[in-house]
């Protein structure tokens, strides 16, 4: 990508999230040049830094994910400055205003603005209102609001919010992150789909059993007790992560190369949800939350810190999803995420039935398609690379043109800065994952699980089990 030019306003600028992943993805963006001298990222909190500190506290990081010269890096954080900030301050965004302007002149940036939300939720709708009536946005370059997860906590809040960004910024200067998005093997599935014509003719009720997503993890909820309490992981992976995968999977016409199309095919899919009923929402829908592990070491869940002692927000879910299409009607989408699970794997097993003879493809095999690539092997037939599989119905980009290193910040800043919307949520398609998901989460307030319910480092309640036995079928990663 050829050099981009843009003063970035982190708002939340000294937080974990922007020192973890946004500025090693600005570096990772100034190293290849695509950042380099016209850009400058300012950032904001309520703590009183100066820019020389702050520029410290990103050379610190940038040590823990790289072993380049230092002095490139104090190259790089010379492009950085600090502004102290109380998001209900109108007086502080005019000063905002004013360093993005200077910076503007003294970097060259065209007039473009990145506002960048690392902050806590509650504040997203404030501080993008105060972009707007405080005038920070420019009349001659262009001016996107980048919005973190989580976007709402249920249909009514994502409404609220979504209501109050889009009163400061229209909908098409708006990336909502879904960080799975930036995934290299998230983006290439529609690429798969559209150069595998076997496999694309296969992906629909006559010739697919089920399809399963897993995003195991094997930590716990680490330092974000607070957090997790408010959310549990049908908030934290399955209403955005897991459903976007499906989008990228289950949506019509991969060859399609236009946002609009992409997302509209993507929209339509999500507004076919079949919806639960909440007595649907037991048989349908598992939760779990983790107990220590075999040796009694490991915290459980309700032993974490900032976690009530009788919580029963979950950290691990199973479920059935299905889609009132005439492609999907009757397939069941397995999902599956949980914290604690044996390893770390984020997968997508499409157990194909025996149908698919006729397609040239050997019965009921599966195909799997690794998101994270840790070994090499991103698609497997039946458990092999598909290279080695004997069946030649996938092919797929060289390996070396799928480089996992990049990381999904990187890709998606560029998207950002490229304007490119693609990998980005739409309004819509978070109302109805949300619509889908408030179901699941009332049903489940009314109800008190029996918590604790499976040992760290194990596959989850047995319950997760049956969900697939009863319809005849088994998870392929087990
Ligand atoms: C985040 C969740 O969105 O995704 C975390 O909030 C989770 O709880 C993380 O750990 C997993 O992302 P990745 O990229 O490590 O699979």
């Amino acid at each position: 990508a050829k050099e981009k030019s843009a003063i970035f306003i982190i708002f939340g600028g000294s937080g974990d999230l922007a020192h973890r992943k946004l500025y090693p993805s600005l570096f990772r963006l100034y190293k290849s040049k695509v950042l380099k001298d016209h850009f400058a990222v300012i950032g904001t909190a309520r703590r009183p830094w100066s820019d020389d500190y702050f520029r410290e506290t990103v050379i610190t990081s940038l040590e823990d994910y790289f072993d380049d010269d230092k002095e490139i890096m104090e190259e790089f954080a010379k492009h950085f400055f600090y502004q102290s900030h109380d998001v209900n301050d109108s007086e502080h965004y005019i000063a905002l205003k004013n360093l993005a302007g200077k910076l503007d002149d003294q970097f060259e940036a065209g007039h473009n603005r990145v506002y960048y939300m690392a902050i806590a939720p509650r504040f997203f709708g404030t501080v993008a209102e105060h972009i707007n009536s405080e005038g920070l946005k420019t009349k001659d370059g262009y001016n996107r609001l980048v919005i973190e997860k989580p976007f709402g906590r249920d249909l009514d809040s994502a409404c609220e919010l979504n209501g109050n960004i889009s009163k400061a910024f229209p909908e098409d200067d708006i990336y909502r992150i879904d960080h799975y998005l930036g995934k290299e093997m998230v983006q290439d599935i529609p690429n798969i789909r559209a150069n595998n014509p076997k496999l694309e003719q296969a992906l629909n009720n006559k010739y697919v059993s089920n399809i399963q997503v897993t995003l195991a993890e094997s930590i716990g909820v680490e330092d974000r007790g607070g957090y997790y309490e408010t959310a549990g992981v049908l908030r934290d992976m399955i209403q955005n992560h897991v459903m976007q995968i499906i989008g990228a999977i289950a949506s019509d016409d991969p060859k399609a190369k236009e946002a609009k199309v992409i997302h509209k095919n993507k929209c339509d899919l999500f507004a076919s949800l079949k919806e639960l009923s909440p007595e649907e929402v037991d048989t349908e829908f598992v939760r779990g939350q983790y107990d220590t592990d075999k040796t009694g070491e490991k915290k459980a869940y309700r032993q974490e810190d900032n976690v009530a002692e009788d919580s029963n927000i979950e950290t691990f879910v199973a479920g059935k999803i299905e889609f009132n299409t005439d492609r999907w009607s009757g397939v069941p989408f397995y999902v599956r995420s949980g914290k604690r699970m044996p390893d770390k794997s984020s997968r997508i097993d499409i157990v194909l039935n025996d149908k698919v003879k006729e397609l040239g493809i050997r019965p009921n095999s599966v195909v799997t398609l690794l998101i994270e690539k840790e070994d090499g092997n991103s698609i497997l037939i039946n458990g092999l690379n598909y290279k080695d599989a004997g069946q030649d119905f996938i092919e797929f980009p060289e390996e070396a043109e799928f480089d996992n290193a990049r990381e999904a910040y990187e890709s998606l800043i560029i998207d950002i800065l490229s304007g490119n919307r693609v990998h980005f949520t739409l309004w819509d398609e978070l109302r109805s994952t949300w619509k889908y998901i408030d179901t699941i989460r009332e049903r489940w307030d009314s109800q008190t699980p029996e918590f604790p319910n499976y040992i760290s480092g194990t596959m989850g309640p047995d319950a997760a089990e049956m969900l697939l036995e009863r319809d005849g079928n088994s998870w392929i990663w087990d």
